[in-house]
Order: structure tokens, then sequence, then C-alpha cells
């Protein structure tokens, strides 16, 4: 049976439009109907009934490193270019494919569990195919790239940028747009203190004969900018723009640290940012000027940055942007529903996907999720607020990517999660 009828208290297709008691139809992978007018008139069908739920576009993580997921806990204080020395570089030399497989078992499922239905992940250097056999099993959408260095960084992760460039190629062939166009390679040059320009011209140019697309860090701490100034003699986005490589394929991670000139060049060129405000926190880098960005047009979505922060929730990341930037700037500096688009659509258009997911419209994916609503909801004044000040993880029933349920009655559907307790230890 290839269509299906889901019921529910609200249906949430963007920021600006929501369905009240109604119902939304699936047919194969596209959504074909929302209505509150149902009348039966699909044959064959399987019937969902979620009244008392909300079903919302599934939630869009722009930025993690999965494979960092086993330094998870650890309250270092230490910001982050310290952080990467002392912790993640050392882990990441030593990081085999069994680990690399572990870890995007664990930051998937959380993933999955916490409503999000895609994501962009920086693994590490080596062993990216057991990222993608793991998006593949578990169903979700994916985009994923190989983290290329080449300067500046440890000799068993520093690659030559030919070698970079043919790993980075292979895994293109292999995995982009496979399975419906739901598992897709992103060129991933890590950040300028690691890659000399070469690295990056390349970069650009293997993304426009393949149509890949690229993501970095920019711009996160002040020590990096300083390191850029002694060597570059300019900031990262000044630096990436006198190469000529940033477009509208490029995700920016970050940019905390943002001049008025490296705002018209985002403008400019049209990439897009990542706002991880927790990783902002926790290592203590920074508050971005992301009202300010969402004013000038440029494209913001939010990412969790794990393990810069210690869990997927992107909920929480939600709940953390709100909260930091009325704090910040007060009540003008953004809504709840800025909020919710960074989540959901803006994630999309970052990744060049908003026509298929990011709102759900008659004609696209059917990318979405499903919350129970409990007392911790009511009274509901506004639903879409309401799903960014008090929403979480815990109120999620059920998820769908591609038509299918990859999450349902509150459980992984492709993956027995009681497995993951016996591999953890390995991760040690
Ligand atoms: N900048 C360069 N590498 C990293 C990383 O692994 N995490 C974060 N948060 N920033 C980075
Ligand atoms: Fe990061």
């Amino acid at each position: 049976m290839s269509k299906k009828v889901f019921k529910a208290s609200y249906i949430i297709s963007s920021s600006d439009k929501v369905y009240e008691n109604s119902f939304i139809v699936i047919e194969n992978d596209k959504i074909i109907e929302i209505t509150s007018n149902f009348k039966n008139e699909f044959k064959d069908y399987d019937f969902y009934d979620y009244s008392n739920h909300v079903i919302m576009p599934g939630l869009i993580d722009s930025h993690i490193h999965s494979y960092q997921v086993a330094n998870r806990g650890k309250n270092v204080k230490k910001s982050l270019i310290d952080w990467l020395n002392t912790h993640i570089l050392p882990w990441e030399a030593k990081l085999t494919s069994r680990k690399a497989n572990i870890s995007a078992l664990l930051a998937y499922t959380e993933m999955i569990e916490s409503g999000t239905t895609t994501f962009a992940d920086f693994t590490s250097v080596n062993h990216t195919d057991e990222a993608f056999k793991v998006a593949e099993k578990l169903g979700l959408r994916a985009f994923i790239g190989k983290t290329m260095m080449n300067i500046n960084s440890p000799e068993n992760l520093q690659q030559l940028t030919k070698v970079a460039l043919s790993d980075s190629i292979a895994l293109i062939k292999k995995w982009h747009r496979k399975d419906n166009g739901r598992l897709n390679f992103a060129l991933t040059p890590r950040f300028d203190l690691t890659c000399d320009n070469e690295l990056f011209t390349e970069t650009l140019k293997i993304s426009d004969k393949y149509d890949v697309l690229m993501q970095t860090h920019t711009q996160e701490t002040k020590g990096e900018l300083d390191f850029e100034m002694e060597h570059y003699g300019k900031h990262a986005i000044a630096h990436l723009d006198e190469l000529g490589v940033l477009n509208d394929k490029y995700i920016l991670a970050h940019c905390v640290y943002m001049s008025d000139e490296d705002i018209n060049i985002l403008k400019k060129t049209k990439a897009s940012v990542v706002h991880n405000p927790g990783s902002n926190m926790l290592l203590n880098s920074g508050i971005a000027p992301i009202p300010l960005m969402l004013k000038e047009g440029i494209n913001v979505s939010l990412g969790s940055d794990v393990v810069a922060y210690h869990n997927f929730n992107l909920f929480e990341q939600a709940r953390l942007t709100y909260n930091m930037h009325t704090l910040n700037e007060g009540f003008t500096s953004l809504s709840p529903r800025d909020v919710f688009n960074m989540a959901t659509i803006n994630g999309a258009k970052s990744l060049h996907i908003d026509k298929e997911v990011g709102t759900l419209e008659i004609g696209k994916k059917a990318d979405m999720i499903i919350l129970k609503l409990d007392t911790h909801h009511y009274p509901i004044a506004d639903i879409i607020d309401n799903m960014i000040l008090s929403a979480n993880k815990n109120d999620l029933v059920a998820s769908l990517v591609d038509g299918k349920f990859i999450f349902k009655d509150r459980k992984i559907v492709n993956f027995d999660k009681k497995e993951l307790f016996s591999m953890i230890p390995e991760l040690i």
C-alpha cells in the first residue's frame, strides 16, 4: 500500500501556514494533499490517527561532527584551538572504521530520536564510508563530508591536496545522490588554519564539476582570527572571497565575529551560515550576530555542532538561539518563527533541497515529524511559537523521510538501539 493518510490536530506546513484538525496524504515519497475536509476518496491507504498531535517539517541539523561523539561529556573548559589540540585531533588521529561506525550509530540514532530528519556531517579525514553506511541503513537524509586538511595538522590526518580531493571524488562517485537523492556528499575543507589556498580553489572546481555542496568553519573564535591575520593578513571570509571560492553552495559554520565587510561578502556571494549557539557558549566562542544577518537576508540555519555541544537535540539549540539573542539584543532581535525557519526551511535552503523539503506542501517530499501534545504545551496561543518555546524531543512519536517511517511508536525502525549499549565501550 503506497498511500498514507495522517490526521492531526495541527499540521504546520510552514512558519506562516498551519492547518488545524486536518489531514495530510502521502503517496510514495511525496505529499499529495493537505486538507481539513478529507472525504475518503483515496483508495488503498493506511490511516494514522494522530489526533492530539502536531505534524511539522522534520528538523535539519546543518552542522555536526558524528565521529567526535565519543568525546561527549568531557566538560573541558577550553577554547576551540586548545580543545581541538588536546582532545579532538588526537582522538581523530586514532579513529578506526569500527569507531567511526559506532560513532555514526550513536549520533544518527540520537538525531532521529530528537526529530532531525536531515543533517550535514563533518566526518573525519578517514572512514567516511562508515557514516554513509549508517545513514543508508537508518533512512535519514544525509549530507556527509570527509574533512580535508593539508597544512598545520597532525601528520596522519594531513593529506596532499590531490589525495584529499581524489578521496573526495571517490566518495562522490560511490554515494552522491544515492537512494532517491537521500544520501549526498559535501566537500569539507576543515577551516583556513588547516587548509591552504590551493585546497580551497581546487575544492571549488570539484564542486562545480560534480555539483556538490561545500562546508567549512569560519570566524568562530578570536584565536582563529589572530592566526588568520598573521598568516593571511585577513580573516577567513575576506580570505575565501579573495580566492573567489564563496558561492551559494558554501555553508559556513559559526560566523561569530563578523565585520560589515564580511556581511556584505555573504550577501554578495549568497553563502549560507550555520548558527551553533550551544557550541558557541560551551567553547566560550562568543555570540554571533544572527539577528543582523537574518535582517540582511543572509540564509542562517541551525546546528548542534556535537561534540562542541553535548547532545543532538535541535529543539534545545532552537531554544538556546531564541534565549541567547533575546537576552543579548532585546525583544526585537528575533522571533520564535525566525528560529523555526532556521531549524527547517533555512537548513533546506543551505543544502539546496528547499524545493523538496523544509516545509510540508503538496508536491514536496514527506519528511515530517509527529509530536504528541501534552499538558506542557497547553494552553496553545500559537502552535509555532509553542514548538520553539516548549516542545521537546520527548514529545516525538514518529518521523518519516521520503514518506517512510524511520521512527515509529517512539522506536527507531531500522535498527534495534539496544545493540548500541554493548558497542559503546569499544569507543573508549
Ligand atoms: N573548527 C575547526 N575544526 C573544528 C571542529 O572540529 N569543531 C568546531 N566547533 N570548530 C572547528
Ligand atoms: Fe564544527
